[in-house]
């Protein structure tokens, strides 16, 4: 197993490992110590079927089952694409496209859960020749950057997440009443202070206020936070290859794709998620 570094906080790359045939418990523990220091791990040239997909996920935990009103749902893989099943281009307003472009903005998978996702695993199928890149934003670094008068004002700091908070902004009608019905907001700590390589924010589109506060305090002291996050610096931005494998730890990165450019093309990607075990409200320390 070749590893190299790739981003100046996050990212490494495994090269010369096939996820179908790993033969020793050693190798598992040593992509979780990977993930756990470096939050993105992509593990190239895994060509594999959804079945093999999902067999390496459970290594790492329990697998959610996809929400109701997502490609997949019920089942352990989430289908994230922008054509039908004829494999025509859905337009514009199609609610696949409308889910797309709410991935494009910082988000932690599961955020809007009690117990959120402690990982996800994605794996692309087709990717377009220009553009549709999957960028992870570091939240340790992002803490780190923090100043320290700010640092203790959010020290214990409680938010809501809820998922219809930022699709709404994209679309009112793009949360359905079956899916807000299944998934009322949820508390989160706002600092997450288990991990042993340091504490990071837990922020994103489903964040939609602070605990405890109203709306204009918890708007503004959001946007303090907020504007540390924008630093290329501390972005590591993936372009695809064909056959990449991208794991994750969404509870010390935010992602998004960014868009397609020039002519849209297809795009095809299967995601697992490995369960939480705790809510970050009951997280140990
Ligand atoms: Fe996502």
């Amino acid at each position: 197993m070749k590893i190299n570094k790739l981003g100046a906080f996050i990212g490494v790359e495994i090269k010369d490992l096939d996820v179908t045939n790993i033969q020793d418990k050693k190798v598992i523990n040593e992509i979780s110590e990977l993930l756990s220091e470096f939050s993105v791990v992509i593990i190239r040239n895994q060509n594999i079927s959804d079945d093999e997909h999902i067999r390496f996920s459970e290594f790492f935990g329990e697998l959610e089952l996809t929400k109701v009103g997502t490609d997949g749902s019920g089942s352990k893989l989430i289908i994230l694409r922008n054509f039908d099943e004829d494999g025509n281009i859905v337009p514009p307003s199609d609610r696949q496209r409308l889910n797309n472009l709410a991935n494009q903005e910082w988000h932690s998978d599961s955020s809007f859960k009690k117990i959120p996702s402690k990982m996800s695993l994605l794996s692309a199928k087709m990717i377009p020749s220009k553009g549709g890149n999957t960028e992870f934003l570091s939240m340790r670094a992002v803490y780190n950057s923090l100043p320290d008068d700010l640092k203790l004002i959010i020290e214990d700091k409680v938010c809501w997440h809820d998922y219809s908070h930022g699709r709404s902004k994209i679309d009112p009608n793009l949360v359905t009443p079956q899916e807000r019905k299944a998934l009322p907001p949820v508390k989160q700590k706002l600092v997450l202070k288990s991990n042993k390589h340091g504490k990071s924010l837990y922020l994103g589109a489903h964040c939609s206020k602070v605990d405890g506060m109203n709306e204009k305090d918890s708007a503004e002291l959001l946007n303090n936070i907020l504007q540390y996050t924008n630093d290329q610096k501390l972005v590591y931005s993936h372009v695809w290859e064909p056959h990449d494998l991208i794991m994750w730890d969404n509870r010390a990165v935010l992602h998004r794709a960014t868009p397609i450019k020039g002519k849209v093309e297809k795009r095809l990607m299967v995601r697992t998620t490995v369960a939480g075990e705790t809510s970050t409200i009951n997280e140990s320390f």
